[in-house]
Formats: structure tokens, sequence, C-alpha cells
């Protein structure tokens, strides 16, 4: 149909243009200008609203991290699945230290952008599909913002069984999330009393990404507050056992494997 984007890799797409932005690798090192600009990923919701992000925060170094992410990757131990990993930040700096590490993305052009910054060990899939591969972990990560993957109510159990599938005993998931109940805008208000009348978590977003002329199909991307996130663990082998909420809205939750 005219108009409508084509399917396709858009965070790929989208990570491959901010790095050849930043390193001056890539086919598009000046993202079809005549001066490099930045690349902004384009986040469509279902209820018509449209944000531009910024994409550099995904390939920056620890300096340039929030306070939360530094304090995630204190709380790693042992082996790690990096779970979305984008474009590696956070994993190359744990492979650095040592960690043993590795990346599972569902995008390919971010994989590849991975292994060109030197991130060694990536998997290519979900959670679920990983499972059957037979590594254990100790540490699982779902950062910037990966609460989403959880997607819903409906989502969650499965999401977690397959984390418990791939851990060790002892293994902890450590989850950056924001709570976006705080909000006085009226479309974002609105936005959440128009899921809950559809029987929606308040912050199950649907949405669509979008990238030059590619765009995902729409998918459940979960922003919750700390207590539904409580409620979603309820009843699954996790254990909610610390929740650091220092930089509210924003949290890390850490789960641990039930014994
Ligand atoms: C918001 S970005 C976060 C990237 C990275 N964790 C960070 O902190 O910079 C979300 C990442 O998750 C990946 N992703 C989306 N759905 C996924 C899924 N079902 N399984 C694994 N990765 C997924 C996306 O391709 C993207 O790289």
């Amino acid at each position: 149909m005219i108009g409508e984007p084509r399917l396709g890799d858009v965070f790929g797409e989208m990570i491959r243009d901010a790095y050849a932005v930043a390193t001056g690798v890539g086919p598009r090192p000046l993202v079809g200008g005549r001066l490099p600009r930045p690349v902004i990923e384009i986040i469509e919701r279902d209820d018509g609203l449209v944000n531009g992000a910024p994409t550099e925060h995904y390939l920056a170094g620890p300096a340039d991290w929030q306070p939360y992410d530094r304090r995630a990757v204190d709380r790693v131990h042992g082996r790690t699945l990096d779970v979305g990993v984008g474009g590696g930040r956070i994993a190359l700096h744990l492979q650095e230290r040592g960690v043993p590490v590795t990346g599972l993305d569902t995008s390919l052009g971010a994989l590849r952008v991975c292994r060109h910054r030197g991130l060694r060990d990536l998997v290519h899939g979900t959670v679920d599909e990983h499972a059957a591969d037979g590594p254990r972990y100790d540490t699982f990560l779902l950062l910037g913002n990966n609460v989403g993957l959880f997607e819903g109510r409906e989502r969650a159990p499965a999401f977690l069984a397959a984390l418990a599938a791939l851990a060790r005993p002892g293994a902890r998931i450590i989850a950056h999330g924001t709570d976006p109940y705080g909000t006085t805008d009226p479309v974002h208000v609105g936005y959440h009393e128009l899921n809950r009348r559809r029987g929606r978590l308040g912050g199950q977003l649907r949405l669509r990404l979008r990238y030059r002329e590619l765009g995902t199909e729409w998918f459940d991307y979960l922003v919750c507050s700390v207590a539904e996130f409580a409620e979603l663990v309820h009843g699954t082998p996790w254990r909610l056992t610390d929740v650091d909420d220092t930089d509210a809205p924003y949290y890390l939750a850490t789960l641990t494997l039930r014994r």
C-alpha cells in the first residue's frame, strides 16, 4: 500500500547508520546529508503518537551511561547473557572486564555492529530459541528499558520460563524499567486509561518502529510500575529480591531464581 513502510530490520539499519556517523565506518557515514546528522529512531504508538529519539546512546561508553547502568553492571556475576544487546555498549564493557558475556538479539544488523565493535560471543534469536541451544547463565541483563520485553500479562510468564530454562542455580535477572504513571501529560494519561479499558496494563505500549523506508510489525513493549512488575513475576520460577529506585521513575529490579 502506498505510504506503508516495508517490513525490515529497523533497529539494525538504524544502529548501522548511528555507528557510521560515530566512526565513519559503514555505507552511510553522513546519513545521506553533506554534514553528519543525528540518526533518529522513530517510534509510533497505536494512538497515533509519534516520537523521535536520538540513537547515539546505544553506542555510548560507560562515561556517558546513566548511573543505574553502572550500578547494573556492578551486580553482574558469572556467565552473563545480555538480552537485547543492541549496539553492544554494556556487553563490550563486560567483555573488556573479563566477564564471559554473550549478546543476544533478534536484529541481525545490531549483531553485525556488535561484531564489528569486537564483541565475540553473539546469538541471533529470542530467549525461547536460545534455551534449546544448551548454554546456562548466572546473570541475565535486560538493560536500556528492556523490561519492555515482558510485553504484558500474556508473554511475561513464558519469557521468564525461557530465562529459567537458561539459568544456573542461583541465577539473577537484572532488569531496567521505567514507571510511566508519574506523568500528567493528558496524551499519556489518556493512553494508559485506554489500555486499561481494553484489558491491557496501562503502560503496555503497542508500538511500531520506523527508519527511512522500513517499519517493524506492531509489537507490545511494556513500561510498568514496580508493583505491576512484582505482580507479573509472582508465580514464576523467579523471586523479586531487590528494587533500586534511586533514580526514580527509573528502576533496576533484581530477580533471583527460586531453589
Ligand atoms: C531498547 S534496545 C536496548 C539495547 C541495549 N540493551 C542497550 O541498553 O543499549 C532493545 C533491543 O532489544 C532487541 N530486541 C527486541 N525484541 C527482542 C526479543 N524478543 N528478543 C531479543 N532481543 C530483542 C532490539 O533489537 C534491540 O536491540
